[in-house]
């Protein structure tokens, strides 16, 4: 997730982009941008790190000119933060810049270097300057709109976009896939990828849709469709204050994030899946016959991630017959691993002491390592062989949670791939488990749909001692993940347990309506243990599949999912159990994005 920003009007453009910007820093920040645009020439900056470092070279070059210019606050997804990755990127006298992903950015990058395109960048952004360069120089005859419209028919992927052409009064946007908006100022026009940048300076808003392309003036704006078609924007009044506006209108970044998880599932997927051969495109750091000869994963993370690493211990042995160990990094014995293994270390932030020095202490034995984590460049990456990233856009809700389902969607990628690599898998077994990923954005949505429900649950069980939450399975891991946001969050006591253990203990614990939380869409076997549960005065809330009458008859709370194979399920319980907590905690009145004695990142052991 990155922010772009983008002004035109009749004052000096370079204050407003660095405000609008800083406004943007919570969408990413490891380096940022400027391009300004004054009397037909051009100058761009660019720092590694924050807005303020961007400020800096700004006053040390006498704050240059221009009432026109574009900026860009960035989360890397591909290449380092550095200068040379930072946008605006440029080609001729075509300055853009760029949030989503290029999928086929590889392709378009050999074609455009055919073309005599010299790149200095590592990012995927950059083939869109030079396309667009390459149109508007060419058969377009300077027209910036069809040069952008033209360009962009080539690229696969997500897109915000603005682009400006030095010498050109007017700034050209478009989108598919990723936000976009456009502020209406008197004698000035704003673009920016969110609501919260633009508020000092104006209300009155136009969402660009997808597909769309708008040529913004000082004092007009025409927006097109795909087709060419001109739209007659509709201007949206904000009220919100600003604060809530960052949080996208939701009172906490934890249910802002909960909301994004569609997103972040598809942006973890994009340009991954290869659908003719049923199998993923991923960089492992291994080749054929290492991972053919692979014996066994290891797993080294904590807390939430330590519990997606756990979902692997089930998924692995079946789609690549590979067993899994999974360890929390700070129990890690390192002599247990042995030649033949894979050793991958989950951690969203990439920054936890615990699992940086477990995983160092792990490597002494030689053996190839894996990260999956959020952060482009953390220190994690520095340590392993390869890294996969989960492309979710900064957190900043303490509690992770669009980060997890991306370290889900992110290990069921490794394992497909592990298992069609080493031919357990067959191209249609691979296929089919790629189809159903596919279709998870828009499973994970219809989740949120019934938020109504899941609050109505919350506030049934807010005043209950402890909650259980069980499943069996696949599904135990969620279990544990249900509990840990209970307890973090709401602050109630909270046991995750395999269903089937309930028997062996902790049913001395259910007495008349204490709430267990079974997640059961994963085998008929977790019925009897609900009957358990009813029998000794539970309360039993069911995740279950859509028309679950067995469900439904051993009890009245059941939140009805939608049908999907049971281990993809597990994102969708998870989706279920983080609103549950979500709404405990409000109900509690609890501190909800900061939760006592917790820190985002633990970078001490
Ligand atoms: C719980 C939570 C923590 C983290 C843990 C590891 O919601 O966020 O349990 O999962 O501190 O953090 P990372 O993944 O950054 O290594």
């Amino acid at each position: 997730m990155c922010g772009i920003v983008a002004y035109i009007g009749a004052e000096k453009a370079g204050p407003v982009l660095l405000d609008t910007l800083k406004r943007l820093e919570y969408r990413g920040y490891d380096s940022a941008g400027i391009a300004l645009a004054s009397n037909g020439s051009m100058e761009v900056l660019k720092a590694a790190g924050r807005i303020s470092d961007l400020e800096i070279i700004y006053r040390s070059r006498g704050e240059p000119e221009g009432s026109i210019g574009i900026g860009h606050t960035r989360w890397a997804t591909h290449g380092r933060p550095s200068d040379e990755n930072a946008h605006p990127h440029t080609s001729g006298s075509i300055a853009v810049v760029h949030n989503g992903i290029i999928e086929n950015y590889l392709e378009l990058r050999e074609q455009l270097r055919d073309k005599g395109y010299v790149f200095t960048s590592e990012t995927d952004s950059e083939v869109l300057a030079h396309l667009i360069n390459y149109h508007y120089s060419g058969e377009t005859n300077g027209d910036l709109a069809v040069s952008v419209s033209r360009a962009l028919k080539d690229v696969r992927g997500s897109y915000a976009i603005v682009v400006m052409a030095s010498g050109i009064p007017y700034l050209v946007c478009a989108r598919k896939d990723s936000p976009l908006v456009i502020g209406i100022g008197g004698s000035s026009n704003y673009i920016a990828s969110d609501v919260p940048a633009l508020l000092p300076y104006t209300r009155d808003v136009i969402r660009l849709r997808d597909g769309e392309i708008a040529v913004v003036h000082r004092d007009k704006i025409e927006i097109m469709d795909i087709s060419g078609a001109v739209r007659e924007p509709a201007v949206e009044r904000i009220t919100w204050d600003a604060d809530a506006a960052e949080r996208g209108g939701y009172p906490h970044f934890m249910l802002k994030e909960i909301h994004e998880q569609p997103r972040a599932v598809q942006e973890t997927l994009a340009g991954r899946i290869s659908e003719m051969e049923g199998d993923v495109r991923l960089d492992l750091g291994l080749n054929q016959w290492e991972i053919q000869t692979l014996q066994r994963v290891s797993i080294l993370a904590c807390g939430t991630s330590y519990h997606a690493g756990l979902l692997a211990r089930y998924f692995f042995p079946r789609t690549a017959g590979l067993p899994v160990d999974v360890e929390v990094a700070s129990e890690f014995q390192h002599m247990q691993l042995r030649p033949g293994t894979l050793l991958v270390a989950i951690s969203q932030s990439g920054e936890t002491a615990d699992t940086l020095m477990a995983l160092k202490k792990a490597k002494t034995c030689g053996v190839k390592s894996l990260a999956i984590t959020n952060v482009v460049g953390s220190s994690i990456t520095e340590i392993v062989d390869a890294t996969i990233y989960t492309r979710c856009g900064p957190e900043i809700g303490v509690a992770a949670t669009k980060t997890f389902v991306g370290q889900l969607v992110a290990l069921f990628l490794l394992g497909i791939r592990l298992g069609r690599a080493r031919n357990h898998l067959l191209p249609e077994q691979g296929r089919r488990l790629l189809g159903e990923l596919s279709r998870l954005p828009g499973l994970i949505q219809a989740v949120l749909e019934r938020r109504d429900q899941i609050r109505e649950i919350a506030q049934r069980f807010s005043g209950a001692d402890i909650y259980f939450f069980i499943g069996r399975d696949i599904l135990y891991p969620i279990a544990l993940e249900g509990a840990l946001k209970m307890k973090e969050i709401a602050y109630i006591p909270a046991e995750g347990y395999p269903a089937g253990e309930l028997k062996h203990g902790p049913l001395a614990l259910i007495t008349e309506g204490t709430p267990v939380v079974a997640f059961a869409t994963c085998g008929e076997k977790i019925y009897s243990n609900m009957k358990e549960v009813r029998a000794r005065g539970g309360e039993v809330i069911a995740f279950a599949a859509e028309g679950d009458r067995e469900a439904a008859e051993i009890t009245d709370t059941v939140v009805e999912l939608p049908n999907t194979l049971p281990v993809f399920s597990a994102v969708l319980c998870t989706v279920g159990a983080q609103l549950l907590a979500y709404y405990t905690a409000q109900i509690l009145g609890r501190d909800i994005d900061k939760p006592r004695n917790l820190a985002k990142s633990v970078t001490v052991e």
